[in-house]
């Protein structure tokens, strides 16, 4: 399934600490061989990813036609995974993992803290024992899947819809609202960064972008548990209402929880709209913000086989295999815009089109988001520098002498980086 490219050369100079640093990204010495997959994903030679999520519990055999990043729907959920107490049934789960394995590209574990679709059998003990479950959920799915690439570590905390998206029973099991006001937030995350030092660990919500309570508590809630020491990566917004608000506002919205410094993830969208035309429309209206955010760096649309989605009207593809027309209008618009804003290029390992591409845009000093193990390689593979980074700046101190280097991060090539005067 997979046939192997270079990455072609590119230059681009940027002046750093009085220091020239080229990055250079090319065939150089025939070592930046990186891997293609050969199907035809609609965002494969993109700088952001476009996935979905398994059909019915199964990955279907046309996934990779359109999609470059997968999510389990439900198979990862606690309820699904441990619903008889200390009985984990992982199949579904390994499907996924093990089918974003063989064709590269990221995939997302969904969710490990959330107020529904968790066991029943939590709410009858006690805090002590909760806490001791919540442990050994968290420690199952790490030795299972101790290099999954994403984390939705707390879903739905907002309290909406009349407690229909609410806080998990077991949220004081946690810490509670403590002296930040959402340590159990925050302690989830802990304990999740424990466990994973390099996964993106993601807080994902709702109506998040949509509705002005939402916009206005998320990135609060962000800073404080921020300031509260919670190593969150990201901010998962669903955007299952994205299709009724104006593009203009969902843009600003996004701006808002990107104010928070995190890179933002469009983690369920869907257009619930059995019209063909009027589902194109929004398409047409709606995905182009998600897609030329620069705070944006990845996408996924939340189903697509016509009947078998959550909500009635999202399906993109017909039974019969044809396209919707909103999905072959999605599939032209990414071919011919391959190369939108995105300020945290490295920021989403594991798939091809990923990895930072070659550009003729001068762009500016690479920052590797982190935390992460950033390694520093001279052309020889002699490891000259290792350093523990987390959301940093490549700058030329970090090299020893003129010359290139090879730079990893987290065990990933993420380009080659020459020192000058
Ligand atoms: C939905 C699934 O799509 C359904 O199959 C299931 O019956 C209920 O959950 N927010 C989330 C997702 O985070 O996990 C939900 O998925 C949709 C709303």
């Amino acid at each position: 399934m997979t046939t192997s490219g270079f990455i072609m050369l590119s230059a681009q100079l940027k002046r750093l600490k009085g220091v020239q640093v080229f990055i250079l990204r090319s065939a150089l010495a025939g070592i930046l061989l990186v891997s293609f997959t050969s199907q035809a994903q609609m965002a494969k030679n993109a700088n952001k990813f476009v996935g979905n999520i398994t059909t019915r519990n199964a990955v279907r055999s046309d996934f990779l036609t359109w999609w470059n990043q997968i999510t389990p729907e439900n198979e990862s959920k606690w309820a699904t995974v441990e619903g008889t107490r200390d009985v984990m049934n992982w199949g579904g789960v390994d499907n996924v993992k093990n089918f974003a394995e063989t064709n590269k590209i990221p995939w997302k574990f969904h969710t490990l803290v959330w107020g529904s679709q968790y066991p029943g059998w939590i709410t009858g003990l006690s805090q002590a024992d909760q806490l001791a479950e919540i442990n050994e959920w968290f420690d199952a799915a790490h030795t299972r899947y101790p290099n999954v690439n994403m984390i939705d570590v707390v879903n739905e905390a907002y309290e909406a819809n009349g407690g229909k998206h609410a806080p998990p029973p077991f949220k004081a099991a946690l810490g509670g609202t403590g002296t930040s006001g959402y340590d159990w937030i925050a302690n989830s995350f802990k304990m999740a960064r424990q466990r994973w030092p390099k996964a993106i660990l993601i807080y994902n919500d709702y109506n998040i972008i949509e509705w002005a309570n939402e916009v206005n508590w998320t990135p609060t809630m962000i800073n404080a548990i921020k300031k509260a020491g919670a190593p969150v990566d990201a901010i998962g917004a669903q955007a299952h209402d994205a299709y009724r608000i104006a593009p203009a506002t969902l843009k600003s919205n996004i701006d808002k929880l990107a104010a928070t410094g995190l890179p933002v993830f469009i983690t369920e969208f869907d257009i619930p709209d059995p019209t063909d035309a009027s589902q194109l429309t929004t398409m047409q209206n709606v995905f182009p913000v998600f897609w030329n955010h620069p705070k944006v760096v990845g996408i996924t649309y939340w189903g697509y086989l016509v009947g078998a989605t959550w909500k009635n009207g999202t399906g993109l593809l017909n039974t019969n295999g044809t396209e919707r027309p909103a999905l072959t209008w999605l599939k032209n618009y990414i071919a011919s815009n391959p190369n939108p804003p995105n300020d945290f290029p490295n920021f989403v390992k594991g798939g091809v089109g990923i990895v930072p591409r070659s550009s003729s845009t001068p762009q500016g000093p690479v920052t590797l988001k982190g935390p992460g193990l950033m390694e520093i390689f001279d052309l020889q593979g002699r490891m000259i520098n290792s350093l523990h980074v987390n959301d940093r700046t490549i700058n030329a101190s970090m090299m020893p002498s003129e010359g290139s280097y090879v730079v990893k991060l987290n065990g990933k090539f993420a380009g080659i980086f020459a020192k000058v005067r």
